[in-house]
């Protein structure tokens, strides 16, 4: 499966779930995860993400193993989100920023 990693947080684009073909991912207050039991490794949510957050869980880079239960465990908490919504304002000021985890909200 793919996984959603540190840069989604508080940059929350969202243009990648207008792609995804089987509706993996799910929405928290400043981050989004996919379930690892609905995608299907399509791929095409990569490309998609300006914070270029998403990766395969095998070739996750070094520091963001923990997002792959991250993604499996907020998935089964959080809805569906299948339409882009508008960015929070300050989402460029924090792309790029490293190690935002302890600002995920669940
Ligand atoms: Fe959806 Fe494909 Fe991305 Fe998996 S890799 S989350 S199936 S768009
Ligand atoms: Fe996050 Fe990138 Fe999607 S920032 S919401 S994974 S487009």
């Amino acid at each position: 499966a793919f996984v959603v990693t540190d840069n989604c947080i508080k940059c929350k684009y969202t243009d990648c779930v207008a792609v995804c073909p089987v509706d993996a991912f799910h929405q928290g207050p400043n981050f989004l995860a996919i379930n690892p039991n609905v995608c299907i490794d399509c791929e095409l949510c990569v490309p998609e993400c300006p914070a270029e957050a998403i990766f395969q869980e095998e070739a996750l880079p070094q520091g963001q193993e923990q997002f792959l239960k991250l993604n499996e465990e907020l998935s089964e908490i959080w809805p569906v989100i299948t339409e882009v919504i508008p960015a929070p304002e300050d989402a460029d000021k924090f792309n790029g920023v490293p190690n935002k985890l302890p600002e995920l909200i669940v």
